[in-house]
Formats: C-alpha cells, sequence, structure tokens
C-alpha cells in the first residue's frame, strides 16, 4: 500500500474543511483505513491463540508490528519489548501502578506535562507514600540537571509538549544522569512520535509510552521497555492472554518466557486491526517524500510568523512547531474556536490538558492550537490567514 500524496491518502477531506487538530488525533490516511477493513473483512481473528488460517495472518502481522516500532524508534530486540494498551495515559499509569514502593526514593515530573503523567505521578505519591517532585522545564525544553538529585528517583517526563512542541532537548544526558544515580525514566512520547522522533532516537530510557493515534495510526497505546523494568515491579493486572498455566491459587506468567515477553502489559484481548493498522501507519511514514516533510516545516513557520506578526496575537511557542497554541487579545478562545468552525477550520481551545503549568504557572487565559500534520496544503494556510484576519 505505502505513500500514494496527500491529496490522495487524506482524499476524504472535505472541499475547503481544515483540520487542525492532529496533536490530539492524527487523520488516518487511507492506506491505513484499508488495513484496518482488511482485518475486518478478509482475516479477523484473535492474534497468539489461534490456530487457523486467518489467525497466522493476524500473528505475522502483529509480530511485525512490533519489529517495526522497534526500528522506527532505532531500539534493539535484545534490550526491549513493546507491547499494546489502550493508549499513553493508560501505559503511564500502568507501569506507575505497578512500580515496587521499597525500589525507589521519589517521583519527579515537570512542570510543562499533559495531566496524563502529571496526575499519575500524584497517584504514584499516594500509593507510595513517596515524595513527588515537579521539575522546572526551560525554554527550549530541557531540565537542568545539576539543580535535582536524582537519587533512586522515578522519572516521568514527556519528550515533546502538547501546546507548543518544545522537546526534552537534554533527554539523553537524563537518562544517563538518571540511570547512575540508580533511577528508572519513563518517557511520555505521545506528542513526539509524528514530528519530533528525531529527539528519541538513539536514546535508551526504560520505558516509551506513546499513542498510535497520534501517530497517522488507528486508536492505540504502546508501551517500548527495557526488559530489566520487569524486576522492579509488581504483577498487578492480570487476566486472560498473559499466562501459561494456572492452578487453584498460583499462575505461571508468559512473560517469563523471553518471547512473550510483551504480554507482561497485555491482559485480556488486544485490538488486534488496530496494531496491523499501526504497523500500516510507520510503513506509510517511512515512504512520506522530504518534500512533504519540508511542506509542513514550511506551513508551521509561515502560519507562525503570521501570528507573530499580529500585534494582538499572544503565542506561547518561542518558535515554530506543527502545534502552536495562543490567545488574542480581548478575544474568547472559545469564541474564536466557534467562528473558525463556522468557516470549516478545526482547531482546538482551552488548556489542552495542561492545566497546572498554563493556568497557574503561566497565568495564561483559555488558548487555541492549530496542530497541523501532513494532510495539511498551502491553501489550508491561505485559508487561516484569511479567516484570521477578517476575525481579528
Ligand atoms: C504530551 C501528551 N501526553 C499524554 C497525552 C495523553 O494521550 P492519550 O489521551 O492518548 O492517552 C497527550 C494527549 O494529547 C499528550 O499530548
Amino acid at each position: 500500500m505505502g505513500y500514494n500524496g496527500y491529496m490522495k491518502d487524506f482524499d476524504y477531506l472535505g472541499e475547503g474543511e481544515v483540520y487542525l487538530d492532529g496533536a490530539c488525533q492524527s487523520l488516518r490516511p487511507r492506506p491505513v483505513i484499508d488495513v484496518v477493513n482488511q482485518y475486518y473483512t478478509e482475516h479477523n481473528s484473535c492474534g497468539e491463540r489461534v490456530k487457523y488460517k486467518w489467525g497466522k495472518i493476524t500473528d505475522e502481522k502483529v509480530d511485525a508490528t512490533r519489529e517495526k516500532v522497534l526500528k522506527f524508534l532505532g531500539l534493539k530486540a535484545r534490550k526491549y519489548t513493546v507491547s499494546f494498551t489502550l493508549n499513553t495515559t493508560y501505559g503511564i499509569n500502568l507501569i506507575l501502578s505497578q512500580l515496587k514502593a521499597d525500589e525507589f526514593s521519589k517521583i519527579m515530573t515537570s512542570e510543562i506535562e499533559h495531566n496524563s503523567p502529571f496526575l499519575a505521578s500524584m497517584t504514584f505519591a499516594q500509593r507510595t507514600g513517596l515524595p513527588r517532585e515537579v521539575m522546572e522545564r526551560n525554554d527550549d525544553g530541557s531540565i537542568n540537571l545539576n539543580d535535582y538529585d536524582f537519587t533512586k528517583a522515578v522519572v516521568v517526563v514527556n519528550c515533546a509538549s502538547n501546546f507548543d512542541g518544545r522537546k526534552l532537548l537534554n533527554i539523553g544526558e537524563l537518562i544517563k544522569t538518571v540511570h547512575k544515580a540508580g533511577g528508572i525514566v519513563i518517557i511520555d512520547a505521545a506528542q513526539a512520535m509524528a514530528h519530533s522522533a528525531d529527539v528519541l532516537r538513539g536514546v535508551e530510557p526504560d520505558a516509551i509510552c506513546f499513542s498510535a493515534h497520534k501517530l497517522y495510526a488507528p486508536s492505540l497505546g504502546v508501551i517500548v521497555w527495557r526488559d530489566e523494568l520487569a524486576e522492579k515491579m509488581d504483577v498487578g493486572f492480570v487476566g486472560g492472554g498473559m499466562v501459561d498455566d494456572v492452578e487453584l491459587e498460583s499462575y505461571l506468567l508468559s512473560s517469563e518466557n523471553k518471547e512473550h515477553r510483551y504480554t507482561r502489559f497485555e491482559s485480556g484481548l488486544q485490538a488486534w486491526g488496530e496494531i496491523i493498522g499501526l504497523g500500516e501507519a510507520l510503513d506509510w511514514l517511512d515512504d512520506v517524500p522530504k518534500k512533504d516533510w519540508n511542506n509542513l516545516k514550511q506551513y508551521s513557520a509561515e502560519l507562525y510568523d503570521f501570528l507573530d506578526s499580529s500585534p494582538k496575537v499572544h503565542i506561547v511557542n518561542l518558535e515554530p512547531n506543527p502545534t502552536m497554541s495562543f490567545y488574542v487579545e480581548g478575544l474568547d478562545s472559545h469564541l474564536l474556536g466557534g467562528a473558525l468552525s463556522r468557516e470549516n477550520i478545526m482547531a482546538r481551545t482551552g488548556y489542552f490538558c495542561v492545566h497546572y503549568y498554563l493556568d497557574h504557572v503561566l497565568g495564561l487565559p483559555p488558548l487555541i492550537r492549530f496542530s497541523l500534520g501532513l494532510h495539511n496544503r498551502e491553501s489550508d494556510i491561505e485559508k487561516i490567514k484569511k479567516v484570521m484576519r477578517k476575525i481579528i
């Protein structure tokens, strides 16, 4: 299947419809939708347990997706395992809820986090009684490592923000420092995977959680985890699909066998069609030509410059990024969102689940967020500018 050009792969977009909410959910390209349809119409079957031929096709494609995720991140199968979940939020909570408290001294997160790790770090602290520390992030997204003590810390941070796309530029250094201090690092890569995966490649955290639905793939969560992480965890979420044997009061986990380690986080029946769709999305992304990546960069810069040039517009971003948030002086962002919607421009308004930082640290009013994707075209940018000029 592969990439056929954005005009064909997003041909279902109606005339004049401008979708600017890729940071929440990417639009899915046709080949991904087709592969999911193919699963439902040609080999609808449960993975891992089924011996008839449809099951074998499903197994092959699911296994291939695990390999493609590792390849995309530049990680090795001898060190890392790929497990599927519901979304980033579920993955982070699943890990934190099972970590053994006595292995750690505290939990650390950062001020610019999405509620997903921000709240999960609170419940971790409540469950374990361990202290919680919220680190500051520099304007460029990095953390001043010398300001913190990482001894036996659980660190859970994003590597790209969902309101301005700023990246955790010193992620490699952070991981090395935390590991040296006996701690672990869980990376929220929800925003990084689609357009900023470069920040992640070649670094080796203890876990990476992301949402396939922000990566041009169907709704699905992924946990990529270092094998040693299992030693620091209890098993607290169990059921079908993850045991090899069960007696009256005990069970044998399939994840004890290296080959089936991924079952450690996969209790119950999985979203097989969606997993296969993720595999197709990764192939599709691999096929996207450089010129289309450059277009996305150029459209982001054009829109950023346009917003930046208006004295009434206050942008949170310090530099262009496909994800940009702002407010217009004297104009309620929700009303602005409504006005844009009437012109078929779909953008998000509010705090985008970053209430603590945007509302309570920066003291900003509700914002509007434009998040671009590979489906956007030059005519979208022209239309946004025209409509924004009219409204402002
Ligand atoms: C940085 C970041 N982390 C976590 C999440 C949560 O993702 P999900 O709702 O798919 O669990 C999001 C969603 O927007 C996000 O942008």
